[in-house]
């Protein structure tokens, strides 16, 4: 077999992108198969193929998903972006995402090179500056961002969409379409304020654009095989640009992000959706910085081609913005291709990250550890290629037990145990006489497999490619079972070592075509066979010299109880259950650690005296025996409780509370009470029994 003459020798460098994840919250399954998973599979791959491949991604860590969640978590933005940038890296990490660099946003590197990308296109004559009234909230004095905005829907009346967007009918909005709006800042009414925002003029690039979308092409000449792309990416496009593109203000009001680097611009940044794809270029660039190489041979040269991998709400910002900016930035090469997906629902609902209806990856990873194959096994079988899809617990279940353990990790474990008994683990010279059709079309089948399963890779069919590479195991798991070796063995030795050197080529080339999807069980198969770094084209129908000698396979797959995934199926109701508060409920505070909890000094105290405190309507002032001492406490109860009514209870007291004076009387602690919705007050009271100085724990 000549490899060289193989098709999927990839004469390009090839860079890749995966979008930037908002650093506003943990990375679920619909994130992986959307905009990871391709990205990893296809860069696993190019790698054994030998093609020049980079693939960055990075943290998205401004706009207003960062400073919506700091705000309700009641914590700076920068505290949301450092906790969720390395959580989100762990998670990438546990489920084996190989990027070649994963970057941030909120670096000073990138700020300057966003800044820098800005003033080009700020001297090239990209924007137009306009001053307009924007909504701006009174009582928090800013602007507000879309996002901060609701009100009632003019399409269909619902009372809480968004200032860019209906959540209930789906309709696109701009803030000024709201009815009755109110800024979720402050809940005031905003009031228009008239603000300077630079504008991309978007309507200026239609004609290229559909071009460039249509027919592949830019300035004039063959860009890329439109066809290649996918319908539904090229058709959003084009509704997009037959709607006519509007100008987009590149820049907003607000003090978290990229500052706008221009005299008197204070208080301005650039639009998170400007400096987010730049993010790809500096996370090339320090790639590029540390592995010696240099950053634009990746991005502006002609030898170089662009692939960003999104999901399909990214769509428009990806094939038609950034084209924009970087065609008016000069010398970048345009995206040949933007293999976007679409979503991935979960037990027959969308996902959801606040009603908590999703598998969240570290979950995941912790529930089911050394199981990450298995989940990347069930996310490529179910990608969301052309249309949305679905993940069912009991659909992972099935293809994990009936796939990975019973076709894969049977077939290749057969082969091992039996090489081991028949022949002390040698791969078994062949006598051609014994020789049949079976085993030919088994060979052929293995020079075909590697071709096939590259193109299916490279037209970004993910789902076909991980069932072609499955196929090859098929196939062998099949012959063995039809060829019964095991059988013949006593009768017929050499026929026998047909059989299992038939077999052992068709396992390993499993090892090395499965590697993209499932690398750690791909490691696993090679160590077996004594592959160290394969490459792509070592994959044949020849791989296994005879003599060679196997080692030993741990399991490779154990199978799932139906017990473990309806605990997951009911773990997910209840926490749906936790998610959706009441109305009235107050929102949950942000988390604290244990240690946090482990500082306050809760005991049992009992109320021996009470009384009113002097011209306060809402104080009382109690003496408790709280095992320690007799002490003072004031409570802000007046107007719930006589003091007769509060004498003899036993009550929970946060005792280590610093002491204050209030109305000239010290409080040395806290009484805690139980407030509904309605305002009314009640005491925490410890269960019967209890007595003053049990500690609460
Ligand atoms: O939708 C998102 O999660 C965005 N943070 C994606 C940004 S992609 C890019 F442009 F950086
Ligand atoms: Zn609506």
């Amino acid at each position: 077999m000549t490899s060289t003459t193989r098709p999927f020798r990839h004469p390009r460098r090839l860079m890749m992108t995966s979008a930037l994840p908002y650093a506003n919250g943990p990375i679920h399954i619909g994130h992986i198969a959307g905009a990871y998973l391709p990205g990893d599979i296809r860069a696993r791959f190019e790698r054994m193929a030998g093609s020049e491949v980079l693939w960055v991604c990075g943290s998205d860590e401004h706009g207003a998903a960062i400073t919506l969640r700091a705000k309700k978590d009641g914590v700076t933005p920068r505290e949301i972006v450092d906790r969720y940038h390395s959580e989100m890296q762990e998670a990438f990490a546990g489920i084996d995402m190989a990027f070649d660099h994963y970057s941030r946003t909120s670096s000073e590197k990138h700020h300057q090179v966003a800044q820098d990308f800005f003033l080009k296109l700020l001297d090239s004559g990209s924007f137009e500056v306009k001053t307009d009234a924007q909504f701006f909230d009174p009582e928090a004095s800013q602007f507000l961002a879309d996002r901060y905005i609701t009100g009632t829907c003019p399409k269909c009346d619902a009372p809480d969409a968004y200032g860019d967007q209906c959540e209930k009918c789906g309709s696109a909005l701009s803030p000024k379409d709201l009815v009755d709006p109110k800024s979720t800042l402050s809940g005031a009414t905003p009031i228009l304020k008239d603000t300077t925002l630079w504008y991309l003029p978007m309507g200026r690039h239609e004609d290229w654009l559909r071009d460039y979308i249509d027919n592949g092409k830019f300035n004039g000449k063959a860009h890329h095989d439109a066809r290649a792309w996918k319908s539904h990416v090229t058709g959003q496009c084009r509704s997009w640009i037959d709607g006519g593109l509007q100008s987009r203000a590149m820049t907003r009001d607000l003090d978290w992000g990229v500052p706008v680097p221009v005299e008197g611009a204070d208080g301005k940044v650039l639009y998170v959706w400007l400096d987010a794809p730049i993010g790809y270029i500096t996370s090339t660039m320090e790639w590029a910085a540390k592995a010696g190489q240099n950053w634009q041979d990746w991005w502006q040269s002609d030898d170089a081609e662009l692939i960003h991998f999104i999901g399909k709400d990214n769509i428009v910002f990806h094939c038609l913005i950034f084209p924009i900016l970087l065609k008016e930035h000069g010398g970048f090469n345009l995206p040949t291709n933007v293999p976007a997906n679409a979503f991935m629902n979960l037990e027959g609902d969308k996902i959801s990250t606040s009603r908590n209806w999703a598998v969240w990856v570290k979950d995941y990873l912790e529930e089911f550890p050394g199981k990450s194959d298995e989940l990347r096994y069930v996310l490529t079988s179910i990608m969301p290629e052309q249309k949305d899809s679905e993940f069912t617990w009991s659909d992972y279940r099935e293809r994990v037990n009936n796939e990975l353990a019973d076709v894969l990790g049977n077939f290749i474990n057969r082969v091992i145990v039996l090489t081991k008994k028949y022949y002390e683990s040698e791969v078994p010279a062949i006598d051609r006489a014994k020789w049949t059709a079976d085993e030919d079309a088994i060979i052929q089948a293995l020079d075909a497999a590697p071709g096939e399963v590259a193109e299916l890779i490279r037209r970004n069919r993910y789902r076909d490619a991980l069932q072609a590479a499955m196929g090859v195991a098929r196939l062998g798991n099949k012959y063995m079972t039809e060829q019964e070796p095991w059988k013949l063995k006593k009768t017929d030795e050499e026929r026998t070592a047909v059989i299992l050197n038939t077999c052992i080529q068709v396992a390993a080339n499993c090892s090395v075509l499965l590697e993209p999807f499932i690398p750690q069980t791909a490691q696993k198969m090679q160590a077996a066979f004594g592959i160290t770094s394969a490459r792509w084209e070592q994959a044949s129908g020849s791989m296994m010299p005879h003599g060679e000698v196997l080692g030993d396979l741990p399991i490779l797959f154990e199978k799932v109880e139906e017990s473990t995934v309806d605990a997951q199926v009911e773990k997910l109701k209840t926490s749906l259950a936790s998610a959706a508060p009441d109305a009235a409920c107050e929102p949950l505070k942000p988390m604290m650690n244990f240690d946090d909890f482990q500082k306050m000094d809760l005991r049992v105290g009992e109320v021996i005296a009470c009384e009113r405190v002097p011209k306060a309507d809402k104080l009382l002032q109690l003496t408790i025996r709280t095992g320690l001492d007799e002490r003072t406490v004031l409570s802000g109860i007046a107007e719930h409780f006589k003091p007769e009514e509060v004498v003899g209870r036993r009550v929970t007291l946060l005792a280590n509370l610093a002491p204050r004076k209030i109305r000239g009387v010290e409080s040395q602690g806290m009484v805690l009470m139980a407030e509904s919705a309605d305002g009314s007050l009640r005491f925490v009271t410890p269960e019967e029994g209890t007595a003053a100085g049990d500690t609460i724990r």
